[in-house]
């Protein structure tokens, strides 16, 4: 079965996604336009799914050599509608400080997030952001985060251990390519925030979590506060990095804030701030993976 592409990976952890590097090798050689018969059952290639499973498998005998390759690959993604949450904790942290802010994203994969404030917003029935931006986030939401505020992005830099360009074809490929072909939407905002990337720098250095943060915050922050985030990555990251990665961060001196959107259970994220030099932590919002809904529970005021 699979002609073999599979052998060798019957021992892979759960956690390394087989089924999704299958389908997302598969995928990119559909977006590539090298499977016409398949791309014919793929949404995401202008199709419609039929018993797409003949042609499939023909796909699989044809590119058995390529598939094998690609499925070392890990699989990789990058979610901008996770701004819809993150946005909150940017103003939050703007209004609390009243500094600019500089932008430092960890596990950052193509750094689209670190766009954020390009991005328009319509959250419930508040909006926020340029109002002719190629990129909409739409999201349920509940309380008030505070989006009457000033801000401002001063700088923007991330780091990723396996950081994608998105202004390369190949890029932007890899992206696509781990959508599941079938959402489409989720496919058309990411080609829009592919858009924005190509006028917005926001460079992504090839870097590990800890080390990187502990650099960065060594450098001068030019009356602006550094702005460490991250949005699922702690899990991938091992326990003693974790543990530098904090220490960097407790270690720093400056104003500094540490905003995460991590996996609070199997249906819903946390948001939560910290900020320095009191270092007391917020909870800030609950948040959808994707970023709907937002359930913003820090007061306003
Ligand atoms: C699930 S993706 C999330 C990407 C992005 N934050 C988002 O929300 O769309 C996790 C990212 O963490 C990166 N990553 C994993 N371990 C890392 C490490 N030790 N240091 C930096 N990045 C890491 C992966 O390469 C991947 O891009």
């Amino acid at each position: 079965m699979l002609y073999g592409v599979l052998s060798g990976h019957e021992d892979d952890p759960g956690a390394s996604a087989l089924a999704l590097r299958l389908m997302g090798a598969v995928h990119r050689i559909v977006l590539r336009g090298d499977a016409p018969e398949l791309a014919r059952h793929y949404p995401s290639a202008g199709g419609r799914p039929r018993n797409p499973w003949p042609a499939f498998l023909d796909t699989v005998r044809v590119y058995a050599d390529a598939l094998r390759r690609l499925l070392d690959d890990p699989v990789q993604t990058n979610e901008t509608a996770r701004c819809a949450g993150l946005l909150g904790g940017f103003l939050e942290i703007a209004r609390r400080t009243r500094l600019p802010l500089r932008l430092l994203e960890v596990g950052a994969s193509a750094g689209l997030n670190l766009r954020f404030d390009s991005y328009r917003y319509e959250l419930g029935d508040e909006r926020w952001g340029p109002a002719d931006s190629d990129v909409v986030l739409r999201s349920r939401l509940t309380g008030r985060p505070p989006l009457d505020g000033p801000i401002r992005v001063v700088a923007r830099a991330g780091c990723d251990a396996r950081p994608v360009d998105p202004r390369s074809e190949e890029g932007r490929l890899t992206l696509a390519a781990y959508v599941w072909a079938d959402q489409v939407e989720r496919l058309e905002r990411l080609s829009a925030a592919l858009t924005v990337a190509g006028r917005v720098d926001a460079p992504v250095e090839r870097a590990r979590a800890a080390e990187w943060t502990a650099d960065r915050l060594a450098e001068p922050a030019d009356g602006a506060v550094s702005v460490v985030f991250h949005s699922i990555v702690m899990q991938y990251l091992p326990v003693a990095e974790r543990e530098h990665f904090e220490t960097a961060l407790q270690d720093a001196r400056g104003p500094l804030a540490w905003l995460r959107m991590e996996p609070q259970d199997e249906r819903v994220t946390s948001l939560r701030l910290t900020l320095w030099p009191a270092g007391d932590e917020l909870l800030l919002a609950r948040v959808g993976y994707h970023g709907d809904p937002v359930e913003w529970l820090a007061p306003t005021g």
